[in-house]
C-alpha cells in the first residue's frame, strides 16, 4: 500500500516536472521541444482535428508571443503596403478569420484568410487531409469548407474597429454550385473589399470541380474583365492578385502571363502556387499518396520555385508571392531569388511547429547580409535575372 502511495506520488511529481519543463520549452521558444515532443502530440490527432485545434490555439492566443524583433533588413514593399517581415501564412490555415491575432503574435508579416465563399459550405466528405510524414508533405481535399462571407466579414470588420493594422489578404472561391462562378468573386470583392489590403481570386484549388478552367485563356479574360472592373471602384483599393496552380505547362503559363498583361485584365501580383495533383516519383508514402487532392509541402517546393521563376520572367518582374514547400529561411531565399516579394508558409508549420517563424526569419537575415544585401527588394529575382 506504501509503496502504491510512493509510485502515485512520484509519478505526480514527474508529470509536474515535466509540465513545468514544457511550459519553459515553449516560453523559451525552444524549436527542438517543438520538434520532438509537441508536434508528435499533436500528430496523435487526426490531421482535421489537429488543425481546429492548431487554430484554436491561435484564436484564444495561448501561445507566447514571439519574442523575435523584426530587424529592418527584412522590411519590403509590395502590392502599396509595408511588409515587417516577407513571411505569411498561406491560405487554407485560417479559413474563416478566427487566429488572426494568434498568428501574428506567432510573428507572421502577413495573414492570408480563406478560400471564403459566398455561402457557408461543408466542403468533401471527411477524411479530407493527409499527412504524409515521411515526405514532410500534407494532400486535403477540404473541398472549401467555409463559414461564408456574411460570418468572415464580421470577424474581420471587429479586428479592424478594434484598430488592427496588420496585412490582411482574403482569398476568394466560389461555392460548389454556384450557377454564377464570376459573380461569386466579383461579390467578395465587393464586400471584403474596403477591409482587405489585397484580394486573391483563387482558380486552382483542384478539390472544386471545374474551378482550375477557369485559368485557360479565354476563361481567365472573361473572369478577370468584371473582377478588375469591381477592385477599381472599391474604396481604399485593395491590391488584387490571382492564384496559380504548380500544374499549368509553359503554354498555359505564358497565355496566363499575356492576359494579365492586357490593360482590362491587370492584376497587381500572382501568388505562385497552389497546391499540385502531380504525385512525384519519389515520394515515399506511396499509399497516402493514392488519395485523391492536392499535394503541398517538400515535394512541393522545387515545381513551384520553378514556376516563380516562369512567371517573374514571363511577366517582366510582377510582384509575386512565392509559396510551396518552404520549411527554411534557405527554402524562403531561394523562391526570392527566384523572383518572390514575399513568401507564405503552410504545411512545414505542420511538421515543425509554430517557432518556424522565427526560425526562418533568421536564417534569411543572415543570408541576404551573406550575399551582401542589406533588403529583401535587393535579392528579388536575382536568380532569374542571371
Ligand atoms: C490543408 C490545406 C488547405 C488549403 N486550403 C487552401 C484554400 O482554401 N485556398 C487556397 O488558395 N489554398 C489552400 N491551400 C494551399 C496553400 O495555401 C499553399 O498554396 C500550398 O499548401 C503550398 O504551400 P505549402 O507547401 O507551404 O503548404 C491549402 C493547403 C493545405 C495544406
Amino acid at each position: 500500500m506504501a509503496s502504491t502511495n510512493k509510485f502515485k506520488q512520484m509519478a505526480k511529481l514527474c508529470g509536474l516536472g515535466f509540465g513545468v519543463f514544457s511550459a519553459i520549452c515553449i516560453y523559451k521558444e525552444d524549436t527542438q521541444f517543438y520538434k520532438k515532443f509537441i508536434m508528435p502530440a499533436v500528430h496523435l490527432l487526426d490531421p482535421e482535428q489537429a488543425h481546429r485545434f492548431s487554430v484554436m490555439i491561435n484564436k484564444y492566443r495561448l501561445l507566447p508571443k514571439s519574442k523575435y524583433s523584426d530587424p529592418q533588413s527584412l522590411k519590403v514593399q509590395a502590392f502599396g503596403r509595408i511588409f515587417s517581415n516577407p513571411v505569411g501564412i498561406a491560405a487554407g490555415y485560417d479559413k474563416n478569420a478566427e487566429a488572426i491575432l494568434g498568428l501574428k503574435d506567432m510573428g507572421f508579416g502577413f495573414v492570408e484568410i480563406g478560400s471564403v465563399t459566398p455561402l457557408p459550405q461543408e466542403g468533401n466528405e471527411k477524411p479530407r487531409v493527409f499527412r504524409l510524414k515521411n515526405d514532410k508533405a500534407v494532400i486535403n481535399r477540404y473541398g472549401f469548407n467555409s463559414d461564408g462571407h456574411e460570418k468572415v466579414l464580421q470577424r474581420i470588420y471587429e479586428l479592424r474597429e478594434s484598430n488592427f493594422d496588420g496585412i490582411i489578404g482574403i482569398n476568394l472561391g466560389k461555392n460548389k454550385t454556384s450557377p454564377n462562378p464570376i459573380g461569386d468573386y466579383v461579390k467578395g470583392i465587393i464586400r471584403f473589399g474596403p477591409v482587405a489590403d489585397y484580394i486573391v481570386i483563387n482558380i486552382s484549388s483542384p478539390n472544386t470541380p471545374g474551378l482550375r478552367n477557369m485559368q485557360g485563356k479565354k476563361e481567365l479574360h472573361d473572369l478577370l474583365v468584371p473582377v478588375v472592373e469591381a477592385v477599381r471602384k472599391v474604396p481604399n483599393r485593395p491590391a488584387l492578385l490571382l492564384k496559380l496552380a504548380p500544374d499549368l505547362s509553359y503554354e498555359e503559363r505564358k497565355d496566363v502571363a499575356e492576359v494579365i498583361s492586357k490593360k482590362e485584365c491587370r492584376v497587381d501580383g500572382l501568388i505562385v502556387s497552389n497546391t499540385t495533383i502531380s504525385r512525384p516519383d519519389t515520394l515515399n508514402c506511396k499509399e497516402e499518396a493514392k488519395q485523391t487532392g492536392g499535394l503541398s509541402g517538400k515535394p512541393l517546393k522545387e515545381l513551384s520555385t520553378e514556376m516563380v521563376a516562369d512567371m517573374y520572367k514571363l511577366t517582366k518582374g510582377m510582384p509575386i508571392i512565392g509559396v510551396g514547400g518552404i520549411s527554411s529561411g534557405q527554402d524562403a531565399y531561394e523562391k526570392i531569388k527566384a523572383g518572390a516579394t514575399v513568401v507564405q508558409i503552410y504545411t512545414a508549420l505542420v511538421y515543425e511547429g509554430p517557432t518556424l517563424v522565427s526560425e526562418i526569419k533568421k536564417e534569411l537575415v543572415s543570408l541576404l547580409a551573406k550575399d551582401g544585401y542589406k533588403t529583401i527588394g535587393e535579392a528579388v529575382g536575382k536568380s532569374s535575372s542571371s
